[in-house]
């Protein structure tokens, strides 16, 4: 079926950015909006998103005229009678978009493919609704919608499979990857990434760090495109709540409960970038009133110490003279005992002369230090520590001597969530990987990422985190487990 015409029904900020896209890729589009209000709005984040490529120069004045010209904006949804395909971007409200396909259905000529843009919600249920559930697809879109380079079009057990190798090819007809996956609560991203998102918030909760510092930890040290607080902002508190509430009925894991926090967010109307605040937004510049530390002298025991000595030492600090080892090491001379360690340093801080000294020292990418103070370090010995790793180049990054630290304990179980999804044959490990990599501008899909690692550390990791929070997920996927025990390196794709 050749798709020319295509409706959009709901211009927030998704519908809005699904409608450029297609307009961008020269088809004509019909917006549809509930009122006239809502319309205005909607036409408002479509001449802002086009002329904001026009200030950057990457469109023309005419080209986004052109643009602008393709798309119809009305509220009366008998216009869509004509169209060759349907997405429907409204709230995540199984209701109200159970009512609109069926008036869609009516509408529509009887070939028009119906699509929901819906984050996780059944794709069955809405098309069980319909007299046409053969022709009813997910076409799930990405934030911001004209950059992210993936479509997941999600077919149902009675999907035509011609309408999801169309929709697929319209895909790439946008310049996006489609990636063609089975109804399940999330998809493949959402199912991967919502989790992490929630399991954020409750390190915050937890004091286990404070919100810049995690963001810029899986920033800086990981590499990704946004820290969770900065995407959680950017996805919509509301959204993000919804999906977890979803994920949480299908999978009943309680990781996947949404957290309370994400709660209190939304219930306060505190939905991230589309109300102006939500983790972020409508704070007072922080003064920069961190004290500076005393300390000069430092101490730097744990494998690896070497290279760390050697930035201190370059950048003027001296280590301080009984420094070798590890246990009775001179902590009282040296000010601070940086622990290199990626678990917990407790059990080596209480072997100390001074325990109060110790601080974990745990290296993410070549930017950041994770620095973990235990239930004994001092106040001055944790701000000697930020003070030493700033002047060596590093980013601080404070937090609890917990497992797995920040780092870790944020990545390690995604990677064993996207390693159980590929096990249970839901998508291919090449599918996941483009998946993560396309949908959420990451440099490494989950597979490829773990094998950057190393499978023993990541299953050894997963194994500590699983020893002290006793979650039943983080617990390493048995297939990860198999090939780290069979000497592989790499996981089989077949
Ligand atoms: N609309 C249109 N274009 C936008 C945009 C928007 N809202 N925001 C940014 N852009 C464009 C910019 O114009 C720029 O284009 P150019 O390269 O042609 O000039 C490009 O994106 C890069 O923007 P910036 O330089 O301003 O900013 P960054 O380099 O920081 O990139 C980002 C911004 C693309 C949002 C990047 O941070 C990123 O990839 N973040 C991750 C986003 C993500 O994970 N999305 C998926 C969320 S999950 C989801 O949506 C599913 C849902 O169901 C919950």
């Amino acid at each position: 079926m050749a798709f020319e015409r295509v409706g959009v029904v709901g211009l927030g900020t998704m519908g809005a950015g699904i409608a450029e896209v297609f307009a961008r890729a020269r088809l004509r589009v019909i917006g549809v909006e509930a009122d006239a209000e809502a319309l205005a709005r909607g036409r408002g984040h479509l001449e802002r998103s086009t002329g904001r490529a026009v200030d950057k120069g990457k469109l023309t004045a005419d080209e986004r005229d052109e643009i602008l010209g393709r798309v119809t904006l009305t509220t009366s949804r008998t216009d869509l009678r004509d169209a060759d395909l349907v997405v429907e971007a409204i709230p995540e409200i199984l209701d109200y978009k159970v009512s609109l396909f069926k008036d869609l259905d009516g509408i529509c000529k009887p070939e028009t493919v119906l699509a929901t843009n819906t984050s996780s919600l059944s794709v069955t249920a809405v098309a069980a609704a319909t007299g046409r559930p053969g022709r009813v697809v997910g076409m799930h879109f990405f934030n911001p919608a004209p950059v992210m380079r993936l479509v997941e079009v999600v077919g149902t057990v009675v999907t035509e499979p011609g309408v999801v190798r169309e929709i697929a090819e319209l895909a790439g007809r946008l310049g996006k990857t489609a990636v063609a996956v089975g109804d399940r609560a999330g998809f493949v991203v959402n199912r991967l990434l919502l989790p992490y998102l929630n399991h954020a918030t409750a390190l915050m909760e937890q004091g286990v760090a404070g919100r810049d510092d995690i963001d810029a930890a899986m920033r800086l040290g990981v590499g990704l495109p946004m820290g969770p607080f900065a995407l959680l902002d950017l996805i919509g508190l509301d959204t993000a709540y919804e999906v977890m509430g979803v994920l949480f009925d299908e999978t009943r894991d309680r990781r996947h409960a949404p957290s309370p926090l994400l709660r209190e967010l939304v219930t306060a109307g505190l939905l991230g970038r589309k109300s102006g605040r939500g983790f972020y937004g409508e704070e007072p510049a922080r003064a920069e009133d961190r004290q500076r530390s005393e300390v000069v002298a430092f101490d730097v025991t744990g494998p690896g110490a070497d290279e760390l000595v050697e930035r201190l030492s370059a950048a003027g600090f001296k280590r301080s003279a009984d420094a070798d080892a590890d246990a009775d090491a001179g902590a009282g001379a040296a000010g601070v005992v940086l622990r290199l360690a990626d678990r917990p340093v407790i059990e080596h801080a209480v072997r100390l002369r001074d325990p109060a000294t110790m601080v974990g020292v745990h290296l993410v990418g070549d930017r950041v230090a994770e620095l973990a103070t235990t239930v004994l370090t001092s106040d001055e010995a944790a701000r000697a520590a930020a003070d030493l790793v700033t002047v060596a180049g590093l980013v601080p990054v404070p937090c609890k001597d917990r497992a797995g630290f920040v780092v870790d304990a944020l990545l390690f179980p995604y990677l064993n969530d996207a390693v159980r999804m590929h096990d249970a044959g839901y998508a291919s490990i090449d599918d996941i990987d483009a998946a993560m990599r396309l949908g959420c501008g990451y440099l490494a899909g989950p597979f490829e990422t773990l094998e950057s690692l190393g499978l023993a550390r990541v299953r050894d990791g997963l194994r500590a985190l699983y020893a002290e929070y006793r979650e039943p997920s983080f617990a390493p996927a048995p297939l990860l487990d198999q090939l780290v025990t069979a000497g592989a390196s790499e996981f089989p794709r077949r």
